[in-house]
């Protein structure tokens, strides 16, 4: 009994060494819904379990020195939902940010919202440009917030703000590279994405930041995003660690 007690008290956290170089890493948090209601909830409370996972999901991330996380909190098309689930989520989303803008501030994050949240309501939107401007000068890592997102609604908008350039005399069609593009995305010249991780089983990218996703590494775990902690993001940062990033190439790890 007193051993067990001991081994309980005693019982380090779970680690490994990271042996990739990993900088990005983007989740699409789903599955809240399936969960609220395996447990007999309405929907909208898995979205607010979901968010208190968000702290132990960065914090973990933190330890293994990545400095870039994305989270998609609300497509294009999840306008599609019930008007209801719609505020639910938007109260939530400004509940998490007036609870944690200080242990934001406290790890220096600096935050980014990509898609178009001047379409949500006053409040949200509110919330964006204050988080925004609070967080500004911050740099010691990047939380990039998908809000209204859509990966082809991205890809369209660059174009045009290219597009416009052009016809406006200020770059010309050598200006047009990969670089350049990227630049014009909402996530501005953000790193590339390292590593996707999609909770709750489903193995599609629902229009998820489509040309930053080009060479990422996927990995789908069936475990709902209420459930997703400490340990599940530590078996998919393994898994990550054992691929063999090839970039079309013949390299061996
Ligand atoms: C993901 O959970 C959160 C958002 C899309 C905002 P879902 O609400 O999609 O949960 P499921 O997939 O229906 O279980
Ligand atoms: C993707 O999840 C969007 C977010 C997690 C915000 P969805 O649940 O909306 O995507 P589908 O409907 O399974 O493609
Ligand atoms: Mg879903």
């Amino acid at each position: 009994m007193r051993e067990l007690r001991y081994n309980t008290l005693m019982r380090k956290k779970e680690t490994f060494t990271l042996h990739k170089p990993l900088t990005h890493v983007a989740f699409i948090m789903d599955g809240n819904g399936r969960w609220a209601n395996a447990r007999g909830l309405p929907r909208h409370l898995g979205h607010k379990e979901a968010c208190k996972r968000l702290r132990e999901v960065v914090d973990t991330c933190r330890e293994f020195d990545i400095k870039v996380l994305s989270f998609y909190a609300f497509s294009t098309e999840n306008w599609n939902r019930p008007q209801d689930e719609i505020d639910h989520l938007m109260d939530y989303l400004e509940d998490f940010f007036h609870s944690e803008m200080d242990y934001l501030m406290s790890i220096g994050t600096h935050v980014i919202i990509s898609g178009d949240y001047s379409k949500l309501r006053p409040s949200t939107k509110q919330v964006c440009d204050e988080v925004i401007a609070d967080t500004a000068k911050n740099d010691t890592f990047v939380l990039n917030i998908c809000l209204n997102y859509g990966g082809r609604d991205d890809i369209v908008r660059a174009a045009k703000a290219m597009a416009e350039e052009y016809k406006e005399g200020k770059i010309g069609l050598d200006d047009f590279t990969e670089a350049n593009f990227s630049k014009h995305l909402y996530t501005m010249g953000l790193p590339d994405i390292d590593l996707m991780i999609r909770t709750s089983g489903e193995q599609r990218l629902s229009n998820y930041l489509l040309y930053q996703n080009a060479y990422a590494e996927f990995v789908f775990t069936p475990v709902k995003w209420p459930d997703f902690r400490r340990k599940q993001v530590i078996d998919c940062l393994k898994e990550y660690d054992g691929r063999n990033r090839r970039y079309g190439g013949l390299k061996n790890e």
